[in-house]
């Protein structure tokens, strides 16, 4: 590009950006064509296993006696184990790379059950910010009430907590 044109590109977008200024920011809904929402690298079945259970699993342990939260460290653990879980919650709903992901999340009941999901994390992390264990328990039982309410209509057997074999990396 000569000097001059690129001159003139840049007096153009100058220009654009002036009159951008005068009328309002396009919102997402103007945009005709929105790019679509990306698909996790991985599996439905390998989200569970490493990024919904273990979250869940270490936000209901606090039930257990002797493993309520003392410190401010243990708090600010169990806000980020919510943090990861809602954010979990948010990926189950944009499929994976197993065979059956793609049309599970078409299902409404898998959005309903994931959003519910989601909605318990965030009342866990409230309750961890605001240091409340009987927040914190009462969310915990609507985490279950949501992960029993998707499981009881898409995986009906009682979960192993592993990985299916052929889903290991490294193995076929
Ligand atoms: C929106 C639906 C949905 C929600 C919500 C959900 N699950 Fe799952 N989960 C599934 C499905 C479907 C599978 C089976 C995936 C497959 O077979 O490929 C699964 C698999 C699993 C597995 C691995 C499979 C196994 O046999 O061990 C575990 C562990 C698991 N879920 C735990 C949980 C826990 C804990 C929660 C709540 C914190 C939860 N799930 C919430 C749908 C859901």
């Amino acid at each position: 590009m000569s000097k001059t044109s690129f001159t003139a590109t840049l007096t153009m977008f100058a220009a654009a950006a002036a009159l951008s200024a005068c009328s309002p920011a396009p919102t997402p809904s103007d945009t005709a064509s929105a790019p679509p929402a990306p698909t996790p690298p991985f599996s439905i079945n390998e989200m569970m296993v490493m990024i919904v259970d273990q979250p869940g699993e270490l936000l209901w342990d606090v039930e257990k006696a002797g493993h309520a939260p003392k410190t401010d460290e243990d708090w600010y653990n169990l806000e980020n184990h919510a943090v990861s879980l809602a954010s979990a919650a948010t990926l189950i709903q944009l499929g994976g790379t197993g065979p059956a992901d793609a049309g599970w999340v078409k299902q409404d009941t898998w959005r309903s059950t994931a959003q519910q999901l989601g909605t318990a994390a965030l009342a866990a992390r409230t309750a961890a910010h605001a240091k409340d264990l009987a927040a914190l328990t009462t969310a915990n039982g609507q985490i279950v009430a949501a992960c029993e309410g998707c499981h009881k209509e898409f995986k009906p057997d009682i979960p192993t907590g592993k990985l299916f074999l052929h889903q290991r990396p490294g193995s076929n």
